[in-house]
């Protein structure tokens, strides 16, 4: 944060996300912030409903809803192929946190499905690192290499391995000996490459990825004016609606009421 411009953005974001904890009302109501645990939910992510409460899609991005685990109230994202926790949502810095919900509890997690971002406004953060996972193989494999040690079912007969994508054993096809190959993205910080294949890859992939969103362009000129975006899809077609801060609900974008 030294460049004045950043710094500038900084406490104006601050001020904004603010000014919505403290007084939810003077944003439209119909969207007020929520939260499930201990992650706050806002724009641009919002609630499927549940029995007593309806789905608040038209508060945020298509794709960008969020379950409530009712279980152990921890908030579901659904991405094309798989499902994920979201720990964490930083609204300053446009990240989220996703652990595969089939990793989440086990301490040698096997991971099963590559992730997809399908078309959604998303992309990895540039502090992930790629694992890939090599499973059920044969005994062809270099003998320099060991499997992983702790994955249960998979006996020695069919071991299996992980390696950081892209520094696989040089001149060897793993993916010929394998039966399928599974990339998963960890957090760069929370992986010790010595260990990998002795459990080092079990602890961050438990601490699951980041990924940045990025503001929709369709979305920029109701967000710069101040408001939030939203969708009404209950009708034929998708509405684009904006949602400003003195109540009223736009298509084109907020009157230039700014605070
Ligand atoms: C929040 O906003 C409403 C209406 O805009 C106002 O009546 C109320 O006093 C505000 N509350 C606080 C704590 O500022
Ligand atoms: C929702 O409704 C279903 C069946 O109608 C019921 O089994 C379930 O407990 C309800 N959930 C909540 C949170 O009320
Ligand atoms: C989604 O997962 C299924 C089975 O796990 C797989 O066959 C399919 O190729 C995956 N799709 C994408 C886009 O990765
Ligand atoms: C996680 O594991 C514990 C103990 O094995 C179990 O009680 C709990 O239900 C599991 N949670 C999920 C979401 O699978
Ligand atoms: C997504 O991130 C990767 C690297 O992290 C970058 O190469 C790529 O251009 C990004 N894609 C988009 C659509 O921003
Ligand atoms: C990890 O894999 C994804 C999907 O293949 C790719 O978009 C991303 O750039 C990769 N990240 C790194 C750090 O290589
Ligand atoms: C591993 O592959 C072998 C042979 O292809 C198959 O018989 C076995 O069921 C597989 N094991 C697992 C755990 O997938
Ligand atoms: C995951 O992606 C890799 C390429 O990055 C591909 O070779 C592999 O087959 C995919 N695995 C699954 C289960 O779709
Ligand atoms: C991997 O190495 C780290 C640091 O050297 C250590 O803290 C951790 O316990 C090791 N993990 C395993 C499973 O050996
Ligand atoms: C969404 O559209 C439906 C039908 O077109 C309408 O009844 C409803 O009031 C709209 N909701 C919002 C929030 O604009």
């Amino acid at each position: 944060m030294s460049h004045p411009l950043s710094f500038l953005l900084l406490i104006l974001s601050l001020f904004f996300f603010n000014s919505i904890f403290t007084n939810s009302t003077s944003f439209s109501p119909l969207c007020a912030p929520n939260h499930c645990g201990d992650v706050g939910i806002l724009y641009p992510f919002w609630l499927y409903g549940d029995n007593t409460t309806s789905d608040k899609s038209y508060c945020g991005y298509k794709g960008f809803g969020l379950t409530c685990s009712s279980a152990d109230e921890k908030p579901i994202l659904a991405l094309p192929n798989d499902t994920y926790y979201v720990t964490e949502i930083d609204y300053i810095h446009y990240t989220l946190t996703l652990v595969d919900i089939d990793a989440a509890n086990q301490s040698c997690p096997r991971v099963r499905h590559n992730i997809t971002l399908g078309t959604l406004p998303l992309n990895f953060s540039t502090s992930d690192l790629n694992l890939s996972f090599y499973f059920n193989c044969s005994s062809l494999y270099p003998t320099s290499v060991p499997p992983i040690g702790c994955l249960e079912g998979y006996n020695t007969n069919y071991p299996s391995f992980v390696f950081v994508e892209g520094e696989e054993t040089a001149g060897f096809d793993w993916a010929n000996i394998c039966e399928e190959k599974v990339v998963a993205a960890v957090m760069e910080t929370e992986i010790d490459t010595s260990n990998l294949s002795s459990g080092g890859f079990a602890g961050a992939i438990k601490n699951g990825f980041a990924l940045d969103w990025k503001p929709l362009k369709d979305c920029g000129a109701c967000e710069s004016s101040g408001g939030y975006c939203g969708y009404n899809n209950t009708g034929e077609e998708d509405k684009f609606l904006c949602f400003c801060r003195d109540g009223s609900i736009n298509g084109e974008g907020c009157k230039a009421s700014f605070i």
